[in-house]
């Protein structure tokens, strides 16, 4: 059994983390352990378990090996983190790091490119608790510091954002947020640790939405918060409080997406960009909203912190409207119409970020297409947004 090591690489890491020999035993992965009851030897046994049941078998919600198994893979790529636990869902997971951090007549800084149901947490179940959002310019960087009020508690990250790829200058709002006593959060779910490990630079709480990258296959739901030592046991009191808890079967399957993530990420990557510089180049694309590319708001941020990119951009068409940007994506062969992305399959989305805007309106020169660059070849790829881009032009034309 390959034993992990503190100077080990994260590519290292990512194929030992979690495989204890007393979850694995003789096997390479930790098996499914599906279990509601755990039974005890005693009642003295009983008694003592409920005052420390991390890593000890409690009862079916606190989780069991093959969870535990996945969490502690993912803590031992953020150096500097106390722990990992795992959610149903990504959106579980950010809500719960929400409230893990956040009080009634607190006020909390989110970023105005977060994910649509982030926003919405916020406007909904946040507000009636009594918990005030003030949303920012995510391209603000160290001028956070002048939004920091009396009630600030929390400021919450997206790095880069899900839809329109503003990269956030992290170092400089942490700096701002300790400065001040304030609390930082960010959905890593874009770069994921392997390329932008976020509490070493200081960052309270990490959430990732696993369905995506880790994952990797289009198969399961399942979210993650990753925590500092500061926040730890309160992220565990919360977690439990809220009767969270995500199944051993999604969980095996994060861990075995987990272990080809590295992999599948630098494929991602080198696709995503090969296709991001074809896009760029075309005269019916007016912006390409990808990272690595200087025309991306936050472009040398990225170039600064990150390890490298994944595959998911957008595009902004020249002109047309959304019956023209419709006509390309209903007769795409390879793109599949779908909200999610991190699988291995392209997918593709309309999307119009300025209903989700409230700090900087969204200009643009026509309707955005989001793109996840899946592990297809491509010039496959390529071949089929060209004929959809000939679509968008003819839908153009007047009749
Ligand atoms: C950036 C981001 N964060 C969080 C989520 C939520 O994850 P889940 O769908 O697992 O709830 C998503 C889902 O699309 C996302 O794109």
């Amino acid at each position: 059994m390959a034993e992990e090591r503190d100077d080990d690489r994260p590519f290292t890491r990512i194929v030992t983390g979690g495989r204890r020999p007393e979850w694995t035993g003789a096997a390479v992965n930790v098996p499914v352990w599906r279990a509601s009851t755990v039974l005890y030897d005693s009642v003295a046994e009983m008694r003592a378990r409920p005052h420390d049941t991390h890593h000890k078998p409690y009862y079916g919600r606190r989780g069991m090996a093959t969870q535990w198994s996945l969490a502690d893979a993912l803590t031992a790529l953020e150096p500097g983190a106390a722990g990992t636990l795992l959610y149903p869902s990504g959106v579980a997971a950010v809500a719960t790091a929400l409230t893990t951090v956040l009080a009634p007549g607190d006020e909390l800084l989110m970023v105005d490119s977060a994910y649509e149901p982030t926003r919405a947490f916020c406007d909904g179940p946040l507000k009636r608790m009594g918990v005030g959002t003030r949303f920012y310019d995510p391209c603000i960087g160290a001028g956070i510091a002048e939004l920091i009020g009396e009630r600030t508690a929390a400021i919450f990250m997206e790095s880069p954002g899900s839809i329109t790829f503003e990269v956030q200058d992290v170092p400089a709002i942490v700096a701002a947020a300790k400065a001040a006593g304030v609390v930082t959060l960010i959905d890593n779910t874009w770069a994921t640790p392997l390329l932008l490990p976020v509490i070493e630079q200081g960052v309270d709480l990490s959430v990732m939405a696993l369905t995506k990258y880790v994952v990797g296959h289009s198969d399961a739901m399942l979210g993650s918060v990753t925590a500092a030592p500061g926040l730890w046991q309160r992220l565990r009191q919360t977690t439990h409080a809220w009767g969270q808890c995500a199944s051993p079967d999604d969980a095996f399957l994060g861990a075995r997406g987990l272990r080809t993530m590295g992999v599948r990420l630098k494929q991602h990557e080198a696709s995503a960009l090969t296709v991001a510089r074809w896009l760029a180049e075309r005269p019916e694309v007016a912006r390409v909203l990808h990272p690595a590319l200087p025309s991306c708001p936050g472009h040398d941020v990225w170039a600064r912190d990150f390890r490298g990119a994944s595959g998911l951009f957008s595009f902004v068409l020249r002109g047309g409207d959304d019956a023209a940007r419709t006509a390309m994506l209903d007769g795409l062969r390879l793109f599949g119409l779908g909200y999610s992305w991190g699988g291995y399959e392209s997918l593709a989305i309309p999307a119009d970020p300025e209903r989700m805007r409230s700090a900087v309106p969204w200009a643009a020169e026509g309707p955005l297409v989001r793109l996840h660059i899946g592990l297809e070849d491509p010039d496959d790829l390529i071949a089929d947004l060209a004929a959809g881009l000939e679509r968008f032009t003819a839908a153009c034309q007047p009749s």
